[in-house]
């Protein structure tokens, strides 16, 4: 495609066909508890996009599909999902970029980045389960960040609560309110189908029973004899009192309240049946925001369709192919365009860097990519240059906010007992610390041999044994340590400082910051009452500080 038509204004700042490319991108994510349906989920997404011509393609549980990893065989083995990928399609002239998320709550750290990098996100519900915990505090992470969240109830195939029972339970926990888009018209085994509220059409569910006639039923009024004919009496009589009910109690659907994040558009299916997901797809083609304004560190905000190309890293992945041993980069791109080669400013490193190799993501196989968009995220082949944070950009330096750690919780001694092999799981944990897989803490007087790994989850100890074996080779052994608490010490200017009082043993973290390793609350207040004018903080910002803006 031309960059510009013939008729575009002489205007080097406007660029017409990246400013289209911009405006037709929806990047989002699904949140939920595990078992609710998130692949069933992706999977339909998928298909209706046209990506997947046979449904179960996608990575599940059962992995129906070659794992281009190895240690995601340890995600079958265990039925978890712990790597995420960026999946596109398009749906209707939009080019939808779906970000997959694990659903341990171990690797709650890698959802919370992911999210990161997204404009919107689905809440999907299980009928019959309501709003459980996982949700709920993914769903505090999207309010933080104000992101604003489709919510799709799942399973309306199977038996479940009441409609009305579980927008109570939506609103009354986590206070926000839903706006029903579509509603089911009986659940369970008496499902009869889906009204469109705004349509003002029910859409008849083929289910189990094959002769259903599944063409829209336009509803002009609920007590349409034809309704009668078709519907039990029961469910219909039902389905009437609900949404009157809801029809008198809701205003206009209210977009700023949804861009806000206060109000969900919400609609009702079965993932599984592929049964609403369609009806879901417009909804999202209609209301999903495009790209967001990013904000920096500076006042200044940097908007999607600015010349210049922008972007985050804020996802780091090593190994992802055997045979090349090579780590990616994921980048969000956050406003212009991007091209295979094109130089970049590196703000951290400040220099110049060049993004020779790019790719995008579909599922699990990986397709060379030269040209995205804001919105878009392209995965950049890295060779030591990138950590989760980093910024980029070809126009005016800019750095992003800072993505934050998480603070360690569970700590342990990683060593070899083979002395030629220790050099190797030196790389190995410095690579894994800087995926963001791990926490990387050093004893100064034991030096990098004998390294602190700190992590949020269990399973991360987990998967770190079961990844230095397999893609290092090496055989190691973890023993737990009784620390609980990592804190970075700061001065009164906020630098990291390592100038402490009560004999408090210091490590370092992987940027060389000073750290203390506490074993219990009591001694994190010793270490207070004993430098009063440091702050310790659960999490560094490792590098606001080295920024000339
Ligand atoms: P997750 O990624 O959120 O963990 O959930 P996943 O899609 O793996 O779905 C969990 C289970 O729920 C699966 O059953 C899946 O088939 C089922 N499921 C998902 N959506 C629906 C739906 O709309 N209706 C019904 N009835 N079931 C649904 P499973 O028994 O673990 O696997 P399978 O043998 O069914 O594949």
């Amino acid at each position: 495609m031309s960059e510009s038509s013939p008729s575009s204004p002489v205007n080097p700042q406007v660029n017409p066909q990246k400013d289209r490319e911009i405006l037709r991108r929806r990047t989002f994510a699904i949140i939920s508890h595990p078992d609710a349906g998130k692949t069933t989920l992706t999977e339909k997404l998928l298909y209706n996009g046209g990506i997947i011509h046979e449904a179960g393609e996608v990575k599940g549980k059962s992995g129906t599909k070659a794992a281009t990893s190895d240690w995601m065989a340890l995600e079958q083995q265990r039925g978890i999902s712990i790597t995420s990928s960026v999946m596109q399609f398009e749906y209707k002239g939009l080019r939808v970029n779906l970000l997959d998320t694990p659903g341990h709550k171990d690797f709650s750290e890698d959802t919370y980045r992911t999210l990161v990098a997204a404009d919107s996100a689905v809440m999907l519900i299980d009928v019959a389960k309501g709003v459980e915990d996982r949700t709920k505090k993914l769903y505090e992470v999207c309010r933080y960040r104000n992101i604003p969240i489709f919510t799709f109830i799942n399973k309306c195939d199977r038996e479940g609560k009441a409609p009305l029972e579980l927008i109570d339970e939506i609103e009354t926990t986590l206070k926000m309110a839903c706006w029903p888009v579509t509603w089911p018209v009986g659940v369970g085994g008496l499902f009869f189908g889906i009204y469109h509220r705004t349509r003002k059409v029910i859409y008849p569910y083929e289910g189990r029973d094959n002769d259903q006639d599944t063409a829209p039923i336009p509803v002009t009024s609920f007590d349409d004899p034809k309704l009668a004919e078709r519907i039990r009496p029961e469910v219909l009589a039902a389905f009437k009192e609900e949404i009157e009910l809801v029809d008198g109690t809701l205003g206009e659907f209210n977009h700023q309240a949804f861009l806000d994040g206060k109000m969900s558009p919400t609609t009702f299916g079965s993932a599984k049946q592929d049964f609403g997901v369609d009806l879901f797809l417009d909804l999202f083609k209609d209301w999903a925001p495009g790209p967001a304004a990013r904000k920096t560190k500076t006042e200044h905000v940097v908007k999607p369709l600015d010349a210049a190309f922008t972007g985050f890293v804020f996802k780091m992945q090593a190994n992802m192919d055997r045979k090349h041993r090579d780590r990616v980069a994921f980048i969000r791109i956050c406003s212009g365009k991007f091209e295979r080669g094109m130089k970049v400013h590196h703000m951290r490193l400040d220099r110049e860097v060049r993004l020779a190799f790019s790719s995008q993501f579909l599922a699990q196989d990986r397709e060379t990519v030269d040209e995205a968009y804001a919105g878009d995220i392209v995965g950049v082949n890295d060779t030591g240059l990138f950590q989760i944070g980093d910024s980029i950009t070809t126009g005016k330096k800019v750095v992003f906010e800072d993505i934050p750690k998480f603070p360690p919780e569970l700590f342990a001694r990683l060593s070899v007992s083979d002395a030629m092999k220790r050099q190797k799981l030196q790389k190995g944990v410095k690579q894994l610390s800087e995926e963001g897989a791990i926490q990387l803490f050093i004893d100064p007087h034991v030096g990098h041999q004998d390294p602190i790994i700190g992590v949020v989850g269990e399973l991360q100890f987990e998967v770190l044994i079961y990844r230095l074996e397999d893609e290092y080779g090496l055989d190691v052994k973890l023993v737990r340590t009784p620390f609980k608490v990592a804190r970075w010490p700061k001065d009164k200017s906020g630098k990291p400082c390592a100038d402490l009082k009560g004999n408090l043993q210091i490590f370092r973290d992987m940027n060389e910051n000073p750290v203390v390793l506490l074993e219990q609350e009591w001694d994190l207040n010793w270490a207070k009452k004993e430098n009063p004018d440091v702050e310790f903080a659960s999490s560094i910002n490792t590098v606001r500080d080295q920024y000339q803006l």
